[in-house]
């Protein structure tokens, strides 16, 4: 056994990293560092939730009309705590949140960044003991430093992100974040308490045997997204079909999966819903952003997701992921070709 093996925490990485960025002030660093520090903690009363009075409803409905979990709540608290105090951070947008928060004081105005999240994603799971995670996206302001940040800071599109990442509590619990850089991957080593970096320089596979749809809504989909469904279920020798379907039904987990092992992720609009389920801010952004850095593609089916101007905090939108052939082959068929 080599003991004298160097593994790299995520603090030491992000630093050696970033050190070089041109303008670094180390502002970008410190708020990875508190948003580990934020994963670190919503991990335990994750990990625990099936002892504790955390789980069931903590009463009350969000902006989106869904039931909100206590453990929804303890995590945006957790990650909107270490942000308001930390030295990076101007402000926050968050699902459980209605409208973004201004943490206006005076370290927080001269910070660079603002940060967007999904505290908990699939927190329908929780009760069942599935895993769940978390999603972030960060961008540097527009708005004056100096003075309180200012909503546009929040709407900017995805494509203008600094660094975007996730939480996976699963198996083991994982934070992979990614920069313009590249995508990295560290895995929490409970003995010590730190991520250390597991899986460096991720790249999505070219194309991959997964595909990842909610199919109970199959007939609510239109035609052309039917269509590339079921050439997912055919023999193909060309494309190696028939894939095969894997649905967590926690977008966090679905992704990396296919990140990890190559394939598509789709959460289509249906006829009830036709702007789709997942929020662009902080579900589509940050993971358009993780997968095109590794080399796959991201769409709403009609365009490039990083491209889309958002117009508000909670926005819907359709969202198609993955490994850059199979998303290519979709774009065949949404696009009417086959
Ligand atoms: P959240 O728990 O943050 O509200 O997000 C749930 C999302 C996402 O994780 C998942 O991919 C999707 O809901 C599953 O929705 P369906 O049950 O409609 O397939
Ligand atoms: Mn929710
Ligand atoms: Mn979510
Ligand atoms: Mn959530």
């Amino acid at each position: 056994m080599n003991v004298n093996r160097k593994v790299l925490t995520l603090d030491e990485f992000t630093l050696q990293q970033l050190r070089n960025f041109p303008n670094a002030t180390g502002e970008l660093s410190n708020l990875l560092r508190d948003i580990g520090l934020a994963a670190k903690r919503i991990n335990v009363e994750v990990n625990k939730a099936g002892l504790v009075d955390i789980l069931g409803d903590a009463g009350t409905v969000n902006v989106q009309g869904e039931d909100v979990k206590k453990l929804d709540v303890y995590a945006n608290d957790q990650f909107m705590g270490v942000l308001r105090h930390g030295i990076s951070c101007a402000g926050i947008g968050s699902e459980e949140l209605d409208d973004s928060v201004i943490f206006d004081d005076e370290i927080s105005n001269n910070s660079k960044y603002v940060c967007l999240f999904d505290p908990l994603d699939g927190s329908g799971n929780i009760d069942v003991n599935v895993s769940i995670g978390t999603i972030f996206g960060v961008y540097r302001r527009i708005s004056e430093k100096g003075k309180p940040c200012t909503k546009a800071d929040f709407l900017q599109p995805g494509r203008n992100q600094v660094a975007a990442g996730y939480i996976v509590y699963g198996s083991s619990t994982m934070m992979v974040y990614a920069t313009r850089r590249g995508v990295n991957g560290f895995t929490l080593d409970p003995s010590i308490g730190e991520f250390t970096l597991s899986h460096p320089n991720i790249k999505c596979p070219e194309s991959g045997k997964i595909y990842s749809v909610n199919h109970g809504n199959f007939f609510q989909y239109d035609e052309r997204v039917q269509g590339y469904i079921d050439c997912c279920q055919k023999k193909n020798k060309d494309n190696g079909g028939p894939y095969t379907q894997r649905y967590i039904g926690s977008m966090v987990s679905d992704v990396h999966r296919n990140l990890i092992k190559g394939g598509i992720f789709m959460y289509p609009g249906t006829a009830s819903r036709p702007g789709g389920k997942l929020r662009l801010l902080y579900e589509c952004n940050p993971f358009a952003f993780i997968t095109e850095v590794a080399g796959g593609k991201a769409t709403d089916g009609k365009q490039r997701i990083l491209d889309v101007q958002p117009t508000t905090l909670h926005q819907r939108s359709p969202f198609f992921v993955g490994s850059r052939l199979m998303m290519e082959e979709l774009e065949t068929y949404l696009s009417g070709e086959v």
